[in-house]
């Protein structure tokens, strides 16, 4: 409970320095506290998982961070979790996912993602929860996933997903 308040007057404070630095200068992405590198690489997944643009539109450089769609930044200006679950996105996860290395949580599930779900997920060293489920995702989920060691819930079912590793796989992993 006292945690998660801290949590959450920590984000709090963090927008609020966010968006003073945003109004003090109109030069808004050198002076936002947010490292380019991770706003590069949310712009990179924001054309992959809505390539149309409708839902992601609030994802803009220049725009005031904290009210990026289903993005929830960390105490240190790094993108701690990603939420679109149920937003009907019809994209893909590109590789780029794995700049944000930050990332913890990862709530892609009740959409309609197609393609492989990405190898390279699996360097994300911090990322605990990864919801794919209920997409249209095909191919294997990739051994190196099975193998994280920070991952503590995988949700895949209801996908065209196969799966390598039927021995490793702990039982949080679950639909
Ligand atoms: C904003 O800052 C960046 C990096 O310092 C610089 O390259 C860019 O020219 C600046 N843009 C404006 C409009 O001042
Ligand atoms: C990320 O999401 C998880 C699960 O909802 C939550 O426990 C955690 O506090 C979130 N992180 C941040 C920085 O909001
Ligand atoms: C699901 O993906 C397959 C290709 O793997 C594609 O042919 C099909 O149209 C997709 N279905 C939906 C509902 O997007």
């Amino acid at each position: 409970m006292g945690f998660a308040l801290n949590h959450f007057l920590h984000f709090l404070l963090l927008c609020l320095s966010l968006l003073l630095n945003h109004q003090s200068s109109s030069n808004s992405t050198a002076t936002l506290g947010i490292e380019p590198s991770e706003l590069r690489a949310l712009m990179e997944l924001k054309s992959s998982l809505d390539p149309e643009g409708r839902v992601l539109s609030s994802w803009a450089v220049g725009s005031d961070p904290c009210g990026f769609e289903g993005v929830t930044w960390n105490e240190h200006g790094k993108v701690a979790n990603i939420s679109l679950q149920g937003k009907g996105l019809i994209g893909t996860i590109l590789p780029s996912v794995s700049g944000l290395r930050w990332l913890s949580g990862l709530y892609l599930h009740y959409n309609a993602f197609g393609g492989e779900v990405p190898r390279e997920l699996a360097s994300l060293t911090g990322l605990l929860d990864l919801y794919l489920n209920i997409n249209n995702l095909s191919g294997t989920i990739p051994e190196e996933i099975g193998t994280m060691a920070s991952l503590q819930v995988l949700q895949h079912c209801y996908n065209q997903l196969t799966w390598s590793i039927p021995e490793a796989y702990p039982p949080s992993w679950v639909c």
